[in-house]
């Protein structure tokens, strides 16, 4: 064939500095009214001058290339306009020079062969040069195979993309979230896949519509619904996201309002609050595991619990910690099996014509999380609605919920850019503002690239994809969820880009913007991916999910992990849109996880969640977090959980035991605004922490029925200011220790905590000077509000009471520790400056 004659003239050596930066950002912040980011307990002056260091924070850990982006969006995610008649210096950050130094850039990379993809000039008979470029990705894969039969493995291959959008959803023969539109497997190992230059590649999961619309009607409001005909190569079952000039449109909803940018965080939240009563749960027992031995000692979560089947059988595969009968420190999972709401509450409930087309989004009821559920039925005389498939994007579940709103009902067609597709006629009703927009895609898949090796010994490998635009999928909140561990959460063990058994991945400079599912799903054997340098924004669930799986309680005979893993120098914003027990990156069932000099912002829940005490060994530093727990409650910017022992090597190599290995938490920013309560949230069970040489905002350090964890050099800002309502916070919060299972192996020391109006450093429950069991807390320096006395609660012969510093080091507490009177907010700051910012 001519083509094959071509391959070998082709063959030549290219060195490759790539200078493809694709972050030619076009994903701005639109916001439609948020609520205020600032924290109304303490001056805004105050407030203003914290808000304009985590900003120059973000410029001094920011790329270069990105810096000037990264302080704009940073400026407008937190509201600095508020900031103008402050006294802080307008753009104070600006005249800084020092930067931080960034992830390492990727070493060039030696292209054995290139392969040119050229959407609108190319052709798949090419040969695949510059000049004779294929037309579709997947014909220069199928290239590259054949190539790879004559040379050595070991050859880099390059698919080097020009600019454009190609449709990798248009006519797909896939619509699994595990496997991609291009799919690379072993025998890819070694390549490269890439934009040519500084050209814009999107890669869109859906397909371009080009449609005949015709009025359908006129609205009371004065709104037109049009209609349009969708062509029969379109495939509806996964056509339910549609993107309108590369945004994401509303599924009509009600009560209105735009998932994207509004949520409980904004003015007008798009939620309702009108849910009368649940209907309750049936109550489906499942089996349980219960693992006696091995066991962990010492703490409050010893045993390893699953339940299996019954109640557990909505996720899949059909096991959750939640469903044992009576687990550690929580309630059996069940859902809600409808609801009712009141008077007028879903004013067009009589006019549904077909309810079953509808959806139900609703927060847990301790705004843990939320759930979505297909609608089964409707009496619109007891205005209530019956829920079918659904509710398990949660693992805690509960017999009621909270705020919600219903969504994918042709009735509630009836604000601009809501949209609704019947499938029965094959119909899309559009209604658009005064323009009728242009471009309109609709979602066919929710996987672009997926790279599978075999197992961990044949592991796809060596492989970076950079400088592409991944967007427009399909969601997948209805699609499989599981419960990766013992913590809170569900998932779905999908996303844009999957990647198992797979070595030496690298995913660098791509945007991940306005997609239906997750970013970058890691999932069971992958080695030392990076991911770095990455934009991902507009997800509707998480960015980066890191899912292991386990032989039940053996994690140490069974290579089935992500480890060695490092998330560097990304920024990550507006993700959680859909799902809500969500988060920039989650780690579960995982080794040595590093999350580094991230700028992270914009989000329902925490930016880091660490699921379980698996292994450990994370290192979680210099990042900068901002806006989270925006939408949910009883959480912080990192939490972590550790409520189901495994079995690893991680004490000593080749040696079983149920201890993890120690993690790092260091030298972050974190301003715990909106509903935060922990800027580092150790619940349940949290234990081998070193948190060190943090910058926190709002909020102070928390034990909860965990031990072992070490805060020094730590600088604890205004803790007793924090506006969550949830708690009072203050410097250090040790809840229900009890000896022999919690709060053991606690310290604090070298630590600096400014109070704002409170002038008690410490709430330790129990404490008691008779028999004490507090953390080891030495040599801090405590500030007080000018005019208080610091005071040391505790029991003494019994009664409560205050103690000064010398009373308490009687006590042998404290020692080394100063008190003095709290500084002004410019010394506060300056005192982070000289913590953070050391590189010149
Ligand atoms: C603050 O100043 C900016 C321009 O410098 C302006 O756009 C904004 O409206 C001002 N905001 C307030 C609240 O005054
Ligand atoms: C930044 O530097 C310029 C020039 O040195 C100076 O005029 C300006 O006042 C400085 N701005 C701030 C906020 O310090
Ligand atoms: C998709 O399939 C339809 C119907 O088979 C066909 O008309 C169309 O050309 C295909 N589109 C592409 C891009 O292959
Ligand atoms: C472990 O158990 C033994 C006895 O069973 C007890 O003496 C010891 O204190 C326990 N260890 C911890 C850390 O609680
Ligand atoms: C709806 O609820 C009303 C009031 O409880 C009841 O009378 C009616 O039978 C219900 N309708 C259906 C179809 O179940
Ligand atoms: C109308 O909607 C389009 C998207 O559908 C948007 O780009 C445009 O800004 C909107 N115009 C107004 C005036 O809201
Ligand atoms: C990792 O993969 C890259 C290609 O992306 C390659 O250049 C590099 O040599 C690989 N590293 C190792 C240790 O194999
Ligand atoms: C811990 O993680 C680091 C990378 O952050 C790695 O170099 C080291 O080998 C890991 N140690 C263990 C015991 O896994
Ligand atoms: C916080 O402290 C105030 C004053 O001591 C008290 O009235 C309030 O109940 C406390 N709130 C919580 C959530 O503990
Ligand atoms: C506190 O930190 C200093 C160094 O910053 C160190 O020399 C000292 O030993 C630390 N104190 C304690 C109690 O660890
Ligand atoms: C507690 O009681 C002891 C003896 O019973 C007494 O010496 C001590 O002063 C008392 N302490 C306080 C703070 O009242
Ligand atoms: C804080 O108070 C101690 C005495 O308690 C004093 O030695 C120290 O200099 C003071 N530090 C500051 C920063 O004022």
């Amino acid at each position: 064939m001519h083509h094959y004659i071509v391959i070998f003239i082709g063959i030549f050596f290219v060195n490759v500095t790539h200078s493809g930066h694709t972050t030619k950002h076009f994903s701005k912040l639109y916001h439609p009214g948020y609520s205020t980011v600032g924290n109304l307990n303490v001056p805004l002056e105050y407030d203003c001058a914290l808000r304009a260091f985590i900003i120059e924070m973000a410029r001094y850990i920011a790329p270069s290339s990105s810096q000037a982006y990264w302080i704009e969006l940073s400026q407008s995610a937190f509201q600095m306009n508020q900031c103008n008649n402050t006294s802080i210096a307008k753009n104070a950050w600006k005249n800084r020079t020092k930067s931080f130094k960034i992830a390492p850039e990727i070493k060039q990379i030696t292209c054995y062969h290139r392969i040119f993809v050229h959407g609108f000039e190319g052709n798949d008979m090419f040969d695949g040069t510059f000049e004779r470029p294929k037309k579709t990705i997947q014909a220069a894969l199928s290239f590259t195979r054949t190539l790879r039969a004559t040379l050595d493995s070991d050859k880099i291959l390059c698919i080097t993309i020009r600019g454009g959008t190609y449709y990798l959803g248009t006519n797909a023969t896939t619509t699994s979230s595990q496997i991609g539109a291009i799919a690379l497997t072993v025998n890819d190992s070694n390549l490269v896949i890439e934009n040519y230059q500084d050209e814009r590649v999107i890669l869109s999961g859906g397909t371009l519509l080009q449609l005949k619309w015709s009025i359908h009607a006129k609205t009371a409001a004065g709104g037109t619904i049009m209609k349009a005909h969708i062509p029969s190569f379109v495939n509806l079952n996964q056509f339910n996201e549609l993107y309108i000039d590369d945004r994401r449109a509303i599924v009509a909803k009600y009560p209105n309002g735009d998932p994207s940018t509004q949520g409980l965080y904004a003015k007008d939240p798009g939620f309702s609050y009108g849910a009368k009563s649940w209907v309750s749960p049936s109550v489906n027992p499942s089996v349980n595991i219960h693992v006696d031995k091995p066991y962990r000692n010492g703490t409050v979560f010893t045993n390893y619990q699953l339940g299996i089947g019954g109640g557990a059988s909505v996720f899949n595969p059909p096991r959750n910690f939640w469903s044992t009968a009576s687990p550690t420190a929580g309630r059996n999972y069940v859902v809600p099996r409808g609801f009712t709401v009141k008077n007028g509450a879903l004013p067009q409930i009589s006019n549904w014509s077909k309810p079953t087309t509808g959806f139900v989004h609703a927060f847990h009821p301790g705004y843990w999380g939320s759930w979505v559920f297909e609608i089964a039925s409707v009496n619109s005389t007891k205005n209530e609605i019956m829920f079918g498939r659904g509710g398990f994007q949660e693992a805690r579940g509960s017999h009621s919920g909270g705020a919600f709103y219903v969504s994918n009902i042709f009735e509630e067609l009836d604000a601009q850019n809501e949209w609704f597709l019947d499938k029965d006629t094959r119909t899309l009703y559009f209604m658009p503002n005064e323009t009728m927009p242009q471009v309109f895609v609709a979602s066919q898949i929710p996987c672009l690239i997926s790279i599978s090796g075999s197992d961990n010994k044949n592991s796809a490998s060596n492989i970076l994809i950079q400088g592409l635009i991944f967007s427009q999928t399909s969601n997948t909140y209805m699609k499989d969820y599981m419960v990766p561990s013992g913590g809170d959460w569900a998932l779905h063990r999908g996303g844009t880009m999957y990647l198992t058994n797979t070595k030496n991945i690298t995913i660098t400079r791509n945007v991940f913007t306005q997609l239906g599912s997750n970013g970058i799903a890691l999932i069971d054997y992958n080695d030392a991916t990076s991911i770095v340098l990455n934009e991902f924004v507009w997800l509707a669930d998480s960015a980066i999910i890191l899912v292991g799986s386990t032989n039940g309680i053996d994690g140490f005979s069974v290579i089935s992990q992500p480890a060695n893993t490092l998330i560097q120098s990304n920024l990550i914003h507006e993700t959680g849109i859909y799902i809500k027990q969500s988060s920039p990156v989650l780690i579960s069932v995982s080794r040595s996880i590093s999350v580094i000099g991230n700028l992270m912002f914009n989000m329902p829940r925490a930016a880091i969640n660490v699921n379980d005490g698996f292994y450990g060994n994370h290192t979680l530093s210099w990042n900068v977090i901002f806006n989270t727990v925006r939408e949910t409650s009883d959480h912080g910017p990192i939490n972590s959980w550790d409520r189901q022992p495994f079995l690893t090597d991680a004490v000593q190599a080749g040696l079983p035991s149920l201890w993890q290995h120690k993690s790092y938490i260091h030298h972050n920013t974190i301003f715990n605004n909106y509903r935060c309560v922990w800027p580092i949230d150790h619940d349940d069970g949290s234990c081998f922490y070193e948190d060190s040489y943090n910058f926190l905002v709002y909020g102070g350090k928390k034990n909860y029925l965990g031990h072992s964890k070490t805060d020094h050099h730590e600088i604890y800002v205004f803790p007793d200011a924090n506006q969550s309502g949830f708690i009072n916070s203050t410097c250090l919060r040790d809840t229900a220790a009890q000896r022999g299972s919690s709060g053991w192996n606690e310290v604090w020391i070298n630590n600096t905590c400014a109070l704002f109006k409170s002038s008690v450093p410490y709430h330790i429950k129990g404490c008691d000077t008779s028999d004490l069991f507090v953390p080891l807390l030495m040599s801090n320096q405590i500030y007080v509000p000018s005019g208080t006395q610091v005071a040391f609660v505790c029991k003494v012969n019994g009664t409560t009471k205050r103690l000064t510093l010398k009373q308490w080091n009687s006590y042998g507490l404290d020692l080394g520790t100063t008190i003095n009177t709290t500084s002004d907010v410019q010394d506060i700051i300056e005192w982070g400056r000289e913590m953070l910012q050391q590189a010149e």
